[in-house]
């Protein structure tokens, strides 16, 4: 059975960008698949965190996973921090990693970019992101487009330590939607939806009322035409949309097109509103059942248990491997 590994960061409001991109992914792999699903608490803290809202948002991001459809039973769901192996081996990572590699990473120079002080912790965070998929072996990545690069630093970092200290680590591969893989914002499709935009009115929060997303959706921007047709490079915000429509409904793009020939822009946008709100209603009905019944705090901790067991042994051959004198 093939290992799968992934993690989501607690900064902020989950979006829906992160569900179609990732989440949705996990929930269909958990079935024939090994999987390890984490919080990434470490990797949120590579930029300022209030203490009280990271702990919220990560008790938020866990019941959201189960929410999503995640089966404790099935896969793994757990703090990266409740395994200290991830920062150890992160640590072993850096000093496999250049600065020059550090240094072409698109994330890093977003994040950086017009900062007068850029945190150490947040120009390594691949380095730790490459220890957290090699200490399970993992084979397979869900993720969206957006971690495409460090995925394969990841690879060159596993190839490295297996060409310098034998063959050891499953060399990773990424997978990414064809359909969803990039979710733009909803007021401007040059950029991807994130939650960290200051403008709440450019992503669906999976949190977010009802009624909020129907107006969000509503106030999306589209453009002069008014046909509904898939052309990223002519019609990026109105393919957009289609691609939402798609993954909430299971609609090829083709078959969204067609049943909105002839249709206006109105009529398209107030069924997808419904489209998205069928998702997320559902999900957030599903998210207060768990955050009430306590139970989470018992997923997390069986999940870490089983995380640290598989996470220690990988540690311990790799410090082998590396020549570090072992504890008798
Ligand atoms: P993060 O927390 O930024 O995002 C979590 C996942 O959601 C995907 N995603 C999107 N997909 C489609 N459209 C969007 N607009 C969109 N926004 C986000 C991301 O691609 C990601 O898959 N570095 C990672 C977290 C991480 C990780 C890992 C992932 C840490 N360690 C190990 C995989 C394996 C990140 O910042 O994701």
């Amino acid at each position: 059975m093939k290992t799968v590994l992934s993690g989501i960061q607690p900064s902020g409001q989950l979006t829906l960008g992160n569900y179609i991109g990732a989440m949705k992914n996990f929930v269909k792999l958990q079935e024939d698949h090994r999987c390890y699903f984490m919080i990434v608490d470490l990797h949120a803290i590579t930029v300022p965190q209030d203490p009280e809202l990271l702990r919220e948002q990560s008790a938020a991001v866990a019941a959201l996973f189960i929410a999503a459809g995640i089966d404790p039973e099935k896969s793994a769901v757990f703090m990266q921090s409740h395994v200290p192996q991830h920062a150890e081996l992160g640590w072993l990572m850096t000093t496999l990693t250049s600065m020059g590699e550090l240094e072409r990473m698109t994330q890093f120079k977003d994040k950086a970019e017009g900062k007068d002080s850029v945190g150490a912790g947040l120009f390594v965070y691949p380095s730790l992101m490459a220890a957290d998929i090699l200490l399970y072996n993992a084979d397979l990545v869900p993720v969206g487009e957006d971690q495409k690069q460090h995925l394969e630093l990841t690879r060159d970092l596993a190839g490295r330590f297996n060409h310098r200290y034998g063959e050891y680590f499953t060399v990773p591969e990424p997978y990414i939607p064809e359909v969803g893989a990039r979710v733009m914002s909803l007021d401007d499709a040059s950029k991807k939806m994130s939650k960290s935009n200051p403008n709440p009115g450019s992503y669906i929060a999976l949190l977010d009322e009802p009624s909020v997303i129907r107006k969000k959706i509503s106030r999306a921007t589209t453009d002069s035409g008014s046909e509904v047709r898939y052309d990223p490079a002519a019609k990026p915000e109105v393919s957009n949309l289609m691609t939402i429509f798609s993954q909430c409904t299971g609609l090829s793009l083709a078959e969204v097109e067609k049943r909105f020939e002839g249709q206006m822009y109105g009529a398209f946008k107030k069924e997808l509103a419904e489209a998205v709100v069928s998702v997320i209603e559902p999900l957030q009905q599903r998210y207060r059942d768990i955050r009430e019944s306590g139970e989470m705090d018992r997923i997390l901790a069986r999940s870490a248990e089983r995380a640290r067991e598989t996470a220690a042994t990988t540690l311990a051959a790799v410090k082998e491997r590396m020549g570090f004198l072992m504890p008798k």
